[in-house]
């Protein structure tokens, strides 16, 4: 399979089915809705599964394209997948045919690149395609490629292909990372699972999601554990079997219709969110002036005493968790909009993840940018309706955020976007009672 050749065969990219939503803000939001399963963690277990020959079976999963998206690579190289009902996938990898991710399936998420973990360590090889994803800085996967080669792995790189072998088994050692990765350290812990021998990760990314990835292999039987709140320590086992898990809540989304309350003065119930896992940023709503309430299962944020334009401005940086997270940071930013005085944001995980200001302040905001990863929010801005364009998943449900806090109709293209991380995001706002529409060349696909 891994030869020197390059590949030729015609690329299909991916096909964009133009949508906007129509937003009519200026009002504010009430109600409860329901926050559904966390898209960074079904990713990565559907992409585990590929490491037993069982069925393993995962409920909450989120209805996103993501998914559908990592679904139908996994059917490509063989697997079985099924999806009985919504929100439920099933996995079954007892006979995978092609050890091959390419770039069609690697150029819609980058989270393509969580199969070079399992695939290498269960079937000694694969050739995987450089990860696409959001545009939001550079995002290189050294990190997962050189903890592939500690674990032993022969990789190559050519025309934009990893060649990845594992002579014998993986074997289990230190994999030392420079900085903190996300999926660099769920890629090596995926790949340790079947590797001989004792691993250790560090330091080891803390994020919640990790951690319920960790609950899931040990339900297959691994020996996998996060010793220290930066170590993460693994036994590997020749096999593992299949197991059901239900998928944690997604704390980004939940972040999101928490700071819809925030921005439009509103009260927000969102039923099944975990407030454990977003401390920092409800500290940050706190700080702004916010009524957050915290009880199991369950997130309320009342903004109606402090009111759109009358939040407290709050100096951001996002980090590795437990900091805040660089995905709730555009939410943060337009909330910040709505702040008496000035806030300063400093995006300390990716380069480019306050370019998508430049919509925002079409609609009003007034953010000034000081370098790629600094900014400062001069509030609290007026935010009036426009046709704005989305960027990237979260730059997306953030500009939804700030029509719902305009007054008029706004136009939002790019719709594909938000769809790739957010289950039916305009039937949630719809629960909570914004006007907001997703349609397609003039027509409307949401009928509620
Ligand atoms: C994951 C999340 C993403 C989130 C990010 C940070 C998924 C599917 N995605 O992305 O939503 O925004 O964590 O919380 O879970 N880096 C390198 N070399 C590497 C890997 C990363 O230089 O090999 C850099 C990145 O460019 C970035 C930093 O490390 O500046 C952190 O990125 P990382 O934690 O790896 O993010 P992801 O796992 O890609």
């Amino acid at each position: 399979m891994a030869d020197a050749k390059p590949f030729h065969w015609e690329y299909e990219p991916p096909r964009v089915v133009r949508e906007r939503y129509l937003v009519t803000g200026g009002k504010p939001l009430e109600g409860s809705t329901r926050v559904s399963g966390a898209k960074n963690a079904a990713l990565k277990m559907l992409a585990a599964a590929t490491l037993t020959g069982e069925r393993c079976r995962f409920t909450n999963v989120p209805e996103i394209e993501d998914v559908r998206a990592m679904a139908e690579t996994l059917s490509d190289l063989g697997v079985v997948v099924d999806h009985p009902e919504p929100n439920t996938y099933e996995v079954s990898a007892g006979d995978v045919d092609w050890l091959f991710v390419p770039l069609e399936a690697a150029a819609k998420m980058r989270a393509s690149f969580m199969l070079l973990g399992p695939l290498l360590a269960r079937f000694g090889e694969v050739v995987i395609s450089n990860p696409g994803g959001d545009r939001i800085g550079r995002r290189p996967v050294d990190l997962h490629v050189d903890a592939m080669r500690a674990l032993g792995a022969e990789i190559e790189y050519r025309y934009g292909y990893y060649y990845a072998k594992a002579p014998g088994r993986l074997r289990g050692t230190e994999v030392r990372f420079p900085f903190v990765s996300v999926m660099g350290t769920e890629n090596a812990m995926l790949a340790a699972t079947l590797a001989q021998g004792h691993t250790v990760i560090r330091p080891a990314a803390q994020e919640p999601e990790i951690d319920d990835l960790i609950d899931f292999l040990q339900k297959m039987g691994a020996e996998v554990q996060r010793t220290y709140p930066d170590t993460i320590e693994i036994l590997g086992k020749r096999r593992l079997r299949g197991a059901d898990h239900a998928v944690m809540p997604d704390r980004i989304e939940a972040g999101t219709f928490a700071i819809a309350a925030g921005v439009t003065g509103g009260h927000v119930v969102l039923d099944g969110a975990d407030c454990g896992s977003m401390d920092a940023l409800v500290q940050i709503m706190g700080e702004a002036g916010l009524e957050v309430t915290c009880s199991p299962g369950r997130i309320e944020v009342d903004a109606r005493q402090a009111g759109p334009g009358g939040l407290k401005p709050v100096d951001i940086t996002t980090g590795p968790y437990p900091e805040l997270a660089t995905d709730i940071q555009p939410p943060t930013t337009v909330m910040l909009t709505q702040a008496k005085g000035d806030s300063k944001v400093h995006e300390a995980i990716f380069e480019d993840r306050l370019e998508w200001t430049g919509e925002l302040n079409k609609m009003g905001a007034k953010i000034e940018l000081k370098g790629p990863q600094r900014a400062v929010v001069h509030g609290p801005a007026k935010l009036h309706a426009a046709d704005v364009e989305i960027s990237d998943l979260r730059a997306g449900a953030s500009l939804i955020l700030g029509a719902l806090a305009a007054d008029g109709t706004s136009s939002i293209g790019g719709a594909h976007h938000v769809r790739r991380g957010y289950e039916n995001i305009e039937r949630k706002f719809l629960d909570l009672g914004a006007r907001i529409e997703r349609v397609q060349e003039g027509e409307s696909v949401t009928s509620q």
